[in-house]
């Protein structure tokens, strides 16, 4: 037993790799993951709820996307795969996760088009055209909040941010907060417990 989080920066967990397979839109993807990272043994139900429901990238989409809190990288890789003419952000605090991202956007072909950073290496001038995310929940509501108020605002004034939160962990405490927060909040889809958000100014 470790005191490791799945948002740990240097996981202690044996990096004991492992193979994870899930479809999104009718292309399979097989990547890699290991031990220290979240839902490292499957694609996680929240993410893939997310990726079902809510408007994957049009193929000619150009610009940023932001994988908030990448994990081993499911979302980056669907993200770079569906707008092979955009670049996708993937940041994650977990050295680990950014390492199996970065693996697996090779794996899928898309290392060109993937840059994976530590939250605070993303440029300043960097704004994003889609904001996509899963987020840590378990770090807390305030520490959430920051989260997103750190992020949200970098959104393109015409961004679009797609979050996915179980609702039993607070989706629709969140979704009344972003509210009160000034931003337009649609409830796309409830699957499974989980609430997809898009979020927009
Ligand atoms: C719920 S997991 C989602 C992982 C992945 N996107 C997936 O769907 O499997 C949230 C991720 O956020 C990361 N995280 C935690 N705090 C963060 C922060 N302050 N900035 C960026 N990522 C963070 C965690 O390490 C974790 O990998």
């Amino acid at each position: 037993m470790t005191g490791d989080h799945y948002f740990t920066a240097e996981p202690s967990t044996a990096a004991v790799p492992r193979e994870v397979e899930f479809s999104v839109a009718g292309r399979d993807y097989t990547l890699t993951s290991a031990g220290g990272v979240f839902s490292a043994d499957r694609l996680d139900p929240g993410t893939a709820v997310l990726l079902r429901k809510a408007d994957l990238p049009a193929p000619g989409t150009t610009g940023d996307l932001l994988d908030l809190g990448c994990g081993f990288g499911p979302i980056t890789c669907v993200l770079a795969d569906t707008a092979p003419a955009a670049t996708v952000w993937a940041v994650d605090v977990n050295e680990r996760a950014r390492a199996l991202t970065a693996a697996n956007a090779a794996r899928t072909g898309a290392a060109d088009r993937v840059r994976v950073t530590a939250p605070d290496a993303v440029p300043d001038s960097v704004t994003f055209a889609q904001l996509w995310s899963n987020p840590p929940i378990r770090i807390g509501k305030d520490e959430l909040h920051r989260l997103l108020l750190r992020w949200l605002p970098r959104l393109a004034p015409d961004g679009v941010a797609w979050l996915v939160v179980a609702r039993h962990l607070g989706g629709d405490s969140l979704h009344r907060w972003l509210v009160e927060q000034g931003w337009q909040v649609e409830r796309r889809a409830s699957q499974k417990g989980y609430r997809v958000l898009r979020v927009t100014r």
